[in-house]
């Protein structure tokens, strides 16, 4: 029997907390919430209850055999699931978390078997999106989310999209607008010594080689990094010098015409004209990743180009913006 599939309309960077907090409770009660993460949408279930997975699948048509990827807000609670976290590993994670890269590891079985088919290895990513972070966290319990289609359906990336395939099936869709990326998570398996893709996807063989240093196995022809439509200036170094060469690049390029955002910590909105986007706190470069993609995204609807605030610090998360970026301008303090 169909039931009522209610769709909860949220800010993608700012979400209702009331919106979260019910959502998070339909899912820790068994029950089944579409939600925005940067890559595609996801279905999320409570990734302890058998009940909820068994529905998850019928839901979906899912095979059995398919397994899920678990959900996490946090790195730090990777530890419960998986026997071990390698140095390669955990060099990935820093780099890559949050973020559209899924890691594949030896599961410490802590989940009921069906959510990895009886897979000994367990598929675990941190999404970089504030709803599918704020969902999770709300929720309080594991989530798992595959991509929130029927079985064999391409991969959604609005709430129009899940509600054609999933409404009347599931319980609710929190709708944050399109999903940033509109491609799915990359899924490597790091159990052995050398890295193997395992699906292809918005996060390239190349960016991992950056990081791990060996092009990773199966990769072969497959395809390349997710760039964004509108070129991203990523401005790089000291504080002030940072926010004076920002402000030098935006009145150069307004001048010119073109229409331009800017992305910068929270501390440093206020200081920007023009349409500002604040992600981020500084010295937190975990919190700028998660509301990143989100940002640039709906800043790519409304302007030319992005001027993005680099975090100080010489983190993996350094590198990745690098390759994301058309440009990248390092200043020094003083010049
Ligand atoms: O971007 C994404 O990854 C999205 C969003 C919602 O996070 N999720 C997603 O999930 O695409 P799904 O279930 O549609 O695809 C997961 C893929 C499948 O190809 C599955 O076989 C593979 O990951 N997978 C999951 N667990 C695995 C495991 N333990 N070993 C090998 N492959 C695994
Ligand atoms: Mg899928």
């Amino acid at each position: 029997m169909a039931k009522e599939t209610l769709r909860w309309r949220v800010d993608a960077l700012c979400p209702d907390t009331g919106v979260l907090a019910a959502a998070g409770e339909v899912i820790r009660r068994g029950g089944l919430v579409a939600f925005p993460t940067e890559t595609v949408y996801g279905l999320g279930a409570h990734a302890g209850d058998a009940a909820a997975i068994a529905a998850l699948f019928a839901a979906k048509g899912r095979p059995p055999e398919k397994a899920l990827i678990l959900h996490i807000a946090a790195r730090e609670e990777l530890w419960f699931y998986v026997k071990e976290v390698s140095p390669l590993a955990a060099r990935l994670i820093e780099a890559f978390w949050p973020g559209p890269l899924t890691l594949v590891f030896k599961s410490s079985g802590r989940l009921p078997a069906a959510v990895t088919g009886g897979l000994p290895t367990l598929a675990v990513r941190v999404p970089a999106h504030p709803v599918a972070l704020g969902l999770i966290r709300a929720a309080g319990v594991p989530v798992v989310a595959p991509s929130a289609n029927l079985s064999g359906r391409p991969s959604p990336v609005t709430a129009a999209a899940v509600l054609a395939d999933l409404g009347g099936r599931i319980d609710a869709v929190i709708d944050g607008g399109p999903a940033p990326l509109g491609v799915a998570s990359t899924v490597l398996d790091v159990t052995g010594e050398v890295p193997r893709v395992l699906r292809s996807g918005a996060v390239g063989a190349a960016e991992i080689a950056a990081v791990t240093g060996t092009v990773p196995e199966g990769a072969a022809g497959k395809g390349g990094s997710f760039r964004f439509g509108i070129p991203l200036i990523l401005v790089e170094g000291a504080g002030a010098a940072v926010r004076a060469e920002i402000e030098r690049l935006y009145t150069r390029f307004t001048t010119a015409g073109k229409k331009v955002g800017v992305i910068a910590r929270e501390e440093n909105a206020a200081r920007y004209p023009g349409l500002v986007i604040p992600c981020g706190r500084e010295g937190d470069v975990g919190s700028l990743a998660a509301c990143l993609y989100v940002a640039i995204g709906q800043l790519a609807a409304a302007v030319d180009l992005v001027l993005l605030e680099g975090p100080p610090e010489e983190t993996g998360f350094a590198l990745r913006l690098r390759r994301l970026a058309a440009q990248v301008i390092r200043v020094e303090e003083g010049l």
